[in-house]
């Protein structure tokens, strides 16, 4: 009865894959991310069109979308999304009336969460704090396998916590939100910065254009032993281990999993964090600090927790709410 896909849209780029009953993903494809000042009909394009590419020719039987964005208790309306241009778009319904089959939608890092929790560094966990590091910084509470959702379906929104009063301009419209100073976006303005007082081979690598420096060039940078990218991925796993710190005294989870694209550093981003955790976390010495672990899914989390919305044979689906 055809193919069931989990689609992860981010501020960078939008990840589609056919995921199996098992979790296993069979056929990727991706697409980059047209902007958040386009008109919102060429996001949902790109959208479209990963997911016909990753079928494959094959049949679909549902869709499950993991968006970048402040998604409404239904599971309908991306209401807010600070790196997307949708505002209350109905895209549950406008992608099914595209598609013609079954589509299912919820934030990309409630969906990251559902499927650690299941298949990954979150299984067996009664609770669970889930951190993604895109673009910016997502967030879900897991309390015996279910996500949080709040009042409006909004809870986990964790990248936009405030951690420096007037601090840097964020995309959401506010001032000093912890993304600003811990994401995808963070990592590269701290190696601009750094720039100005050493050399770096990001010169080169961005043809001396520093506009044009990206997440992964840094990541590159970092492994040939660059400083200036070494430092930057200090600062922002050190911000991590700080914000992550607030959360554990708020939530005191069993475990925190840290995904998205920057987590694919590992240890260079999560060492220092764990440095930041520990020593920042309120009575450390009097309880068990608990670990911080890379998502065993890695970049494919939200793609495949966006999978595990839609119905299928024999097992019910993991509710949007
Ligand atoms: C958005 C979240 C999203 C996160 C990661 C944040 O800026 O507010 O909704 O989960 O980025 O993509
Ligand atoms: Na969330
Ligand atoms: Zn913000």
């Amino acid at each position: 009865p055809g193919v069931v896909v989990g689609v992860d849209i981010g501020g960078t780029k939008v990840l589609a894959g056919v995921v199996g009953d098992d979790g296993r993903v069979s056929g990727t494809a991706r697409r980059t991310t047209p902007g958040r000042r386009v008109v919102t009909q060429r996001v949902e394009d790109a959208l479209v069109e990963a997911i016909v590419e990753a079928t494959a020719g094959r049949p679909l039987a549902g869709v499950g979308v993991a968006a970048a964005g402040f998604v409404d208790s239904g599971g309908e309306r991306v209401m807010f999304a600070p790196h997307l241009p949708w505002q209350g778009q109905p895209l549950r319904e406008l992608l099914e009336d595209r598609l013609g089959c079954e589509v299912r939608l919820d934030n990309d890092a409630n969906c990251a969460a559902r499927a650690e929790s299941r298949h990954g560094a979150a299984r067996g966990a009664t609770s669970a704090l889930m951190i993604t590091m895109g673009t910016g910084i997502g967030g879900a509470v897991l309390v015996d396998g279910h996500v949080l959702r709040g009042a409006n379906g909004m809870a986990g929104e964790f990248g936009h916590v405030q951690v420096v009063p007037d601090g840097q301009a964020c995309e959401c419209g506010r001032r000093g939100c912890w993304e600003q100073y811990s994401s995808g976006n963070a990592l590269v303005r701290e190696a601009r910065m750094l720039m100005r007082e050493q050399p770096s081979v990001l010169s080169e690598m961005s043809g001396s254009d520093h506009d044009r420096i990206t997440g992964p060039m840094v990541t590159a940078a970092a492994e040939e032993g660059d400083l200036v990218a070494r430092r930057a991925y200090a600062s922002v796993g050190d911000w991590l281990g700080v914000g992550t710190a607030n959360l554990v005294a708020a939530l005191d989870p069993e475990v925190v999993v840290i995904g998205g694209g920057v987590s694919a550093a590992g240890d260079r981003l999560l060492d220092p964090a764990r440095a930041a955790l520990q020593r920042t976390l309120v009575g450390a010495a009097h309880r068990r600090v608990p670990p911080l672990v890379a998502a065993q899914l890695g970049p494919q989390a939200g793609m495949i927790g966006g999978a595990l919305l839609v119905s299928r044979p024999g097992r019910r689906p993991d509710p949007a709410g």
